[in-house]
């Protein structure tokens, strides 16, 4: 199998995954649960889920206890998104190829259905406690339970403070902070800081529970950590390019946003062929460092390199 169709399987998995872990459209609160599915459905490349399980194929997991830890991944990434495009932050029309949450539903519903993702994501990640005493109670291997617990509330914890005030959220607010009408032009140094933060953390913790789970040691989990955060960065710079230099169509979100919102991103700061030799550089620091570790990893390394070139 080629490296494309490779990667759409596992798209096709995680989109299933996604399909189960997601509550059903019923009830008096239906709208907000067709908005979480309308937002969630196809159109995501589940890039960080698809980094968590190879993460955690590379050491050595063959459990189904990651799959929840995934479609939560998923989900927080989802309701990052339908809240940067509000009409608060971004104010985006577009994204994943149609419209955005807060185009179809209203904006109130916009951000009760981003708190909505959030919250199941964690009601989701509980389900991997489930998981772990069944397979205690089918195994009677008590140290093992003991073990598989304590790796699932690390992974937890990773979980929750990659995606809060010293992760995500923390880079959204001193990037929001920074667009403001009055704002000064920001330094270098908090432009890495957003970048960090805003979209390193999640694609680290998405990397890190991998390994957690799986029991990687604590030097191999450090170099995951710098191994995520390159590609993190990477990913980030190769976002503004092609803010600049794509199509609404091929995208599936709106060009120009940047510009629209007068943020200063690695583009104004470095030009667009600086740029992108740092994607590549990035990209190939990160896979040389991924050898390092001397693990099978063939679909990972090229996932990572295949990156440098996305178009979408
Ligand atoms: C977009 O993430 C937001 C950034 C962090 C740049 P993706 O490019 O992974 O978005 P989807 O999930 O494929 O829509
Ligand atoms: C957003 O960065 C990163 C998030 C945490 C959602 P951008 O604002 O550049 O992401 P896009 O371009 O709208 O996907
Ligand atoms: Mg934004
Ligand atoms: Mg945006
Ligand atoms: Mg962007």
């Amino acid at each position: 199998m080629n490296f494309e169709n490779e990667m759409q399987s596992r798209v096709d998995a995680i989109n299933q995954l996604l399909k189960c872990y997601l509550p059903e459209q019923e009830g008096l609160q239906k709208t907000v649960l067709e908005a979480m599915s309308y937002s969630v459905d196809v159109g995501g490349k589940r890039l960080r889920p698809m980094f968590m399980q190879e993460t955690y194929r590379m050491f050595g997991g063959t459990d189904s206890i990651v799959e929840p830890f995934m479609a939560a991944m998923e989900m927080i990434h989802t309701y990052s998104l339908v809240h940067d495009d509000l009409p608060a932050m971004d104010n985006d029309m577009y994204r994943r190829g149609k419209l955005t949450t807060h185009a179809v539903y209203g904006e109130a519903m916009g951000i009760l259905t981003g708190d909505a993702l959030l919250n199941c994501a964690f009601e989701t990640v509980a389900k991997a406690f489930d998981m772990a005493m069944q397979r205690e109670q089918e195994t009677e291997d008590k140290t093992r339970a003991c073990e598989v617990y304590r790796r699932i509330m690390r992974a937890y914890r990773t979980l929750a403070v990659r995606a809060g005030i010293f992760g995500m959220i923390g880079g959204q607010v001193v990037d929001v902070e920074s667009d403001a009408k009055d704002a000064k032009p920001i330094s270098r140094e908090k432009l890495d800081f957003i970048y960090e933060l805003k979209t390193g953390a999640l694609l680290e913790a998405s990397m890190e529970i991998g390994a957690i789970l799986a029991g990687a040691s604590e030097e191999e989990l450090a170099v995951i950590s710098e191994i995520a955060s390159k590609v993190g960065l990477a990913f980030q710079i190769q976002d503004d390019i092609l803010d600049v230099t794509s199509t609404l169509e091929v995208l599936g979100k709106p060009i120009g946003s940047d510009e629209k919102n007068n943020k200063s991103t690695y583009v104004t700061f470095e030009g667009l062929d600086k740029s992108r030799a740092d994607v590549k550089r990035l990209s190939e620091e990160a896979v040389s460092q991924l050898d390092g570790l001397g693990r099978e990893c063939t679909f990972l390394r090229e996932l990572i390199l295949f990156l440098i070139h996305r178009i979408k």
